[in-house]
């Protein structure tokens, strides 16, 4: 395949810099090009740099895309996502919409439960023609990678059959899918009142046959008082720790400490969520290195004003990652631009630290930033050109699609 170059870029958002997650005053250094210029060679960047330094460097049989005086983005970097479902929940919406909270639908079973008793009856196939039509919206936004979890079908076969569908959305792209087991994201209807048996289900049949086939690279679990509590939670996490699973969790979404406690405890590479987490909490994750994934479009979704406290997490030296939390209950969207509106608006990150937040520090919570999150030579041509000419247009002119282009691997998959 010839080479590519890509010319007439108003700014060029590299994010290049220290490859250890960033912090404080790190979160705002965009690596930014004027005039910038990138040459792809077999998917993965040669040379980048202003257009001055780079047009001398094309061949001949080089493609050449102009960006139009508009800015290029590493490819985002979405670290928390639940693309695997059958059907969806506007009926639920409504009711939230009437009034009814989110905690009382679940309770008359509805919410993941719901969502797990249509997943069981879909076939792989049903699943992956619906992941592919989310597929398509995620790469709209400019995203190039996703974390994708199971966790809506709650048996052996039910999650196996959700974690193929991953491998199959990675395997035939253009999406990076980055796999992670959630069977304990809620217990299952039949497991009512017996949580102990369930908990055995997921660590005795479950999680070592994930292991054994390979289908995720990390384990999650949604510890909740009312959910799973940190002394079953801990059951789960030990288990998965020995079989080798990174550790991400859904910490702290609406009661404070136990997750972001625990998640320090077993040195997660993730706690996610952290709207109720206390200053206390947070040190916990400082001092263990824990990366905080923050989801504003579940807090905004759900109709609250609950934001996690991004400014005090970044004050105290947390490598803060921004994801979407695509999922067909809390966080109905794929749009990481949205998110990045959302941080700014209500949590008071600037729109340099939420590029940052959507893609270095993402991949760093991946173990990936080796290959992705920046554009450096040597990794991969995963970037988005946006509709922008100013990085900061980006979450300012908010509710649109911005991207124009995306490349994976030098390939462009959206246009
Ligand atoms: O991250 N909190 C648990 N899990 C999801 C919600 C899933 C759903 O409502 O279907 C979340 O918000
Ligand atoms: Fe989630």
């Amino acid at each position: 395949m010839p080479d590519l170059a890509v010319l007439n870029i108003s700014q060029l958002v590299t994010v290049a810099g220290s490859p250890r997650p960033r912090t404080c005053g790190e979160l705002r250094e965009l690596g930014l090009i004027p005039d910038g210029a990138l040459l792809v060679r077999q998917g993965k960047l040669v040379a980048v740099g202003t257009r001055a330094r780079i047009e001398p460097l094309l061949a001949g049989d080089c493609e050449v895309v102009d960006a139009g005086g508009r800015i290029v983005l590493p490819g985002f970097v979405d670290a928390h996502t639940h693309p695997v479902f059958a059907g969806n929940r506007a009926d639920e919406y409504e009711l939230r919409a009437a009034g009814v909270s989110y905690r009382e639908i679940a309770s008359h079973g509805g919410g993941i439960r719901s969502t797990v008793r249509r997943t069981r009856e879909a076939t792989e196939s049903g699943l992956l023609a619906a992941a592919r039509k989310y597929q398509e919206w995620f790469l709209r936004g400019g995203t190039t990678t996703i974390e994708a979890k199971s966790g809506y079908g709650l048996s052996l076969e039910a999650e196996l059959k959700i974690l193929r569908v991953i491998r199959q959305m990675d395997v035939q792209g253009p999406l990076r899918c980055v796999p992670t087991f959630l069977g304990a994201h809620e217990v299952p209807d039949e497991f009512h009142g017996r949580i102990d048996g369930y908990i055995e289900v997921v660590v005795k049949e479950m999680l070592p046959r994930v292991a054994a086939e390979k289908l995720a690279r990390y384990c999650d679990i949604f510890v909740e008082p009312f959910v799973f509590p940190a002394e079953k939670a801990r059951v789960v996490l030990h288990a998965a720790a020995q079989l080798g699973f990174g550790l991400r969790i859904h910490a702290d979404q609406f009661t404070p400490d136990e997750g972001a406690r625990l998640a320090a405890e077993f040195r997660a590479a993730t706690a996610d969520h952290l709207e109720a987490t206390t200053p206390a909490g947070l040190e916990a994750l400082k001092t263990a290195g824990v990366q905080p994934v923050l989801l504003p479009a579940s807090v905004y979704n759900l109709g609250s004003t609950h934001y996690p406290a991004a400014r005090r997490m970044i004050d105290l030296g947390l490598a803060v990652v921004l994801a979407t939390d695509f999922n067909p209950g809390s966080s109905p969207t794929a749009s990481m631009p949205m998110v990045l509106s959302l941080a700014c608006t209500q949590m008071k990150m600037t729109p340099a630290e939420t590029i940052v937040a959507a893609t270095f520090n993402a991949a760093c919570s991946l173990g990936l930033s080796a290959e992705i999150g920046s554009l450096e030579t040597g990794k991969a041509a995963d970037f988005a050109i946006h509709d922008c000419n100013d990085y900061r247009e980006l979450p300012y002119f908010f509710g649109r699609e911005t991207a124009r282009a995306v490349h994976r691997g030098g390939l462009c998959v959206y246009k």
